[in-house]
C-alpha cells in the first residue's frame, strides 16, 4: 500500500495510473476504521483496478467542537488494517492539503431540500461540510466509482444528488450496513459506548425490524413513529427522531400506499454517544 499525505503527489500518481488505463475506486472515511469500512474498501478493490481510501476527520461537518475533539483518531492502526486487506492507496491529508484556500466556502449545489430533514434538522451545517469535502475528495482522487455505506442513508442520498446536479462523472455505489451479531450497526462511535449502553444498544435494530413488520401489516407511519419513539425510550437512551420517509425525497410519509421506497431512519443517544441507523421497510435502494 502506498500512503500519500500530500494532495499534489496523490494527484500525480493517479494521473499516471489513469494514463495506464486503470480504474479507480474510492472510499472516503474519517478513520477509526471498523469492519464496515473494511467491507467497503474490499469491495472497492474487487470492482476496480486500484482501491483508494482516505482518512480525514473533516472539521467542517462537525457542528459541535466537542464532537470533533472526541472523534477517535487512530491513523496508525487504520493504515495497518487497510494494508492487511490489500488496499492500494491510503490518502491521509492535513486540513491544509484538503482546503488549501481555507474551508470558508459553500459548494453551490441544488440539494432539493434533502439536507433539511432528519440529520440536517438536528445538525445544522453538517451536510454543507460533507458535500464540501466529498466533492473535493472526488476531484483529488478522480475516482470512477465512489463507495459509501447505507448506514448514513441521508448522506449518500445527498451525495447522489450532488453528483447528479454537478454532472460529476463518478458512479456512487452504496453498500449494505454491516452489523454486530446482536444487530448494532457498526460505527466508529461504538467504541465510546459505555458497557451498560453497549449491552442494550441492539434495541435500535430490534425497533427498526418491528417497524418493518408494522409497515407490512399496513399500520400507519405516524403511529409507527410514535410507538418506536416510545420503545426506544429506555434508561440511558434518548431517541432524537424516528422518521419514516420516502427514500427518494426524504420527506416523512403519512401513508405507505403510493411510496415505492420506504425507509425508517433514526438517531438515538446512548449515554453521550449519538447513534444513527436505518432500514429499508419497502422497496429496494
Ligand atoms: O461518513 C463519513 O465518514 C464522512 O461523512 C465522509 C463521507 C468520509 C466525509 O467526511
Amino acid at each position: 500500500m502506498k500512503t500519500f499525505y500530500k494532495t499534489s503527489e496523490l494527484v500525480k500518481h493517479i494521473k499516471e495510473l489513469k494514463a495506464q488505463g486503470k480504474t479507480i475506486g474510492f472510499t472516503p472515511t474519517m478513520g477509526a476504521l471498523h469492519n464496515g469500512h473494511f467491507t467497503l474498501v474490499k469491495r472497492t478493490g474487487e470492482e476496480n483496478d486500484i482501491s483508494v481510501c482516505s482518512v480525514f476527520v473533516n472539521p467542517t461537518q462537525f457542528n459541535a467542537a466537542s464532537d470533533l475533539d472526541k472523534y477517535p483518531r487512530t491513523l496508525e492502526s487504520d493504515a495497518a488494517g487497510l494494508e492487511s486487506i490489500g488496499c492500494d492507496i491510503l490518502y491521509a491529508p492535513t486540513e491544509e492539503e484538503i482546503y488549501p484556500n481555507g474551508s470558508d466556502y459553500e459548494v453551490e449545489v441544488d440539494l432539493n431540500d434533502l439536507d433539511k430533514e432528519m440529520e440536517g434538522a438536528h445538525r445544522p451545517g453538517h451536510f454543507e461540510g460533507v458535500v464540501q469535502v466529498v466533492k473535493r475528495l472526488i476531484e483529488v482522487t478522480s475516482c470512477d466509482k465512489l463507495y459509501m455505506g447505507q448506514k448514513d442513508f441521508q448522506q449518500f442520498t445527498i451525495i447522489r444528488q450532488m453528483i447528479k446536479d454537478l454532472n460529476i462523472d463518478t458512479e456512487l455505489v452504496v453498500c449494505p450496513i454491516v452489523r454486530d451479531e446482536d444487530g448494532l450497526a457498526q460505527s466508529s462511535r461504538n467504541v465510546r459506548l459505555l458497557p451498560k449502553h453497549r449491552k442494550k444498544a441492539s434495541i435500535i435494530h430490534r425497533v427498526l425490524e418491528q417497524a418493518q413488520q408494522w409497515i407490512n401489516e399496513g399500520r400507519s407511519p405516524i403511529e409507527i413513529t410514535y410507538k418506536a419513539m416510545e420503545y426506544l425510550e429506555i434508561p440511558g437512551f434518548k431517541p432524537e427522531y424516528f422518521d419514516i420517509v420516502d427514500g427518494k425525497t426524504l420527506k416523512k410519509i403519512t401513508s405507505s400506499e403510493k411510496v415505492d421506497l420506504i425507509v425508517a431512519c433514526t438517531a438515538v443517544w446512548a449515554g453521550d454517544v449519538r447513534l444513527i441507523d436505518n432500514m429499508v421497510l419497502k422497496g429496494t435502494l
